[in-house]
């Protein structure tokens, strides 16, 4: 990797600031319910631990607008985190100010400290230098491991590298090298799939897959704006009108009729969102009047298993149908069970797209599941992530 890492540095003896995304989900008790992020940073933490470093962890949790706000309060993940660890994870209720500095100021190698929320801080979006100076000052070495907040350029991922020596964790590395790997070095053929709702949340990374990828599967919505764009018509399904030049001049970039890029050949339609009871899979061309396509159908899925199974490197990100409906899901489940089946090194992306698969029961079968959404998708995007670019050299 071109940036240093926890492996460069020295670290015995030293407070280290470890910037972390636990931006994790909460239920109304305020309990973790799912700790896939806390559990992604433990080899870091375990490591500088192991290695006499006192841990002092930062991250964000929710959009909490710059203020306090107990719906986004961190102690919860504290909770778990020491549960992982097997060990007590101190915790600070701010994350500047006197009691953050007394707690970082006591803390003795093997100790950890989670401080709370930078978001309660207007400075942290506005990676304002001051504050992160503050948080600077807690510490002598700064790591970035939050990999799904690299994309944001605030002063917990890049103010704070101007104070001190800023270098990379390992889930932060693995993230980095796995899905970059997908741009310089496929084992080919790389088949990528992509769903979702919306071409317009995609638009770069479809043009970079389209370069990159020797087969591109598409479903979801985003399936029926490339449909619309072919001319069938959608009836009520999704399609984003104003995007079907967008889709007109992707699947040209591709080569017309080259099969390279597979759209829906059938799907799962019904009069309306609520009324799974009466679904029905028809052609893409017989779609009835005044009803919407909610999923991929079973041909579909059969041609998209044929391209999966030649893959050697398969990326995935977004359902190809509502899958939190029942009656809806039945595309994106089979499909995340046909990917983690194959025989080929599988990268998925997209917090919808995890949930799939652990819905699926197939969470562990596949080679990586990244901890970042937006992350994933600038990256592949091919653009440099603010949070990495800021990190020291090699
Ligand atoms: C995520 O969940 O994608 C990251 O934690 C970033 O969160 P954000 O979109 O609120 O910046």
């Amino acid at each position: 990797m071109a940036k240093k890492t926890l492996r460069d540095v020295e670290v015995k003896g030293k407070k280290v600031f470890v910037r972390v995304d636990f931006n994790v989900p909460l239920d109304q008790q305020g309990k973790v319910t799912d700790d896939t992020r806390i559990r992604a940073v433990l080899p870091t933490i375990e490591y500088l631990l192991a290695r006499g470093a006192a841990v002092i962890l930062a991250s964000h949790l929710g959009r909490p607008k710059g203020r306090p706000d107990v719906r986004f309060t961190l102690r919860p993940v504290a909770a778990r985190l020491g549960e992982l660890l097997g060990r007590e994870v101190l915790f600070a209720g701010e994350a500047v100010g006197p009691d953050a500095e007394t707690a970082a100021r006591q803390l003795r190698p093997g100790d950890v400290l989670l401080l709370e929320n930078v978001r309660f801080y207007p400075e942290e979006e506005n990676n304002d230098p001051e504050f992160a100076s503050k948080l600077a000052a807690l510490a002598d070495l700064y790591v970035n491991d939050a990999f799904g907040t690299a994309h944001r350029a605030h002063a917990s991922t890049v103010g704070i590298t101007a104070y001190l020596p800023a270098v990379a964790g390992f889930l932060m590395e693995k993230e980095l090298e796995t899905l970059g790997r997908l741009l310089s070095n496929p084992e080919r053929p790389f088949v990528a799939v992509i769903g979702g709702a919306k071409i317009s949340d995609k638009i770069k990374v479809l043009e970079r897959l389209i370069e990159k990828a020797d087969f591109l599967l598409i479903g979801g919505g985003m399936a029926n704006t490339f449909l619309a764009a072919q001319g069938y018509n959608l009836q009520a399904s999704l399609v984003e009108t104003d995007k079907l030049d967008v889709a007109r001049s992707l699947l040209a970039k591709a080569g017309a009729g080259d099969g390279r890029v597979v759209l829906p050949v059938d799907l799962v339609v019904a009069p309306e969102l609520g009324r799974a009871d009466v679904r029905t899979n028809v052609p893409v061309d017989r779609i009835p009047a005044g009803w919407g396509a909610f999923d991929i159908g079973d041909e579909t899925l059969n041609l998209f298993a044929e391209k999966l199974a030649t893959a050697r490197t398969i990326f995935w990100n977004g359902p190809v149908g509502l899958f939190e409906v029942v009656g809806f899901d039945t595309g994106t489940l089979e499909l995340a069970k046909k990917i983690a089946a194959a025989d080929a090194t599988t990268v998925i992306g997209g917090g919808d797209t995890i949930a799939a698969l652990k819905r699926a029961g197939v969470a562990d079968k596949v080679t990586h599941a990244s901890t970042g959404g937006g992350a994933s998708l600038k990256l592949l995007e091919g653009r440099e992530l603010p949070g990495v670019a800021a990190l020291q050299d090699r």
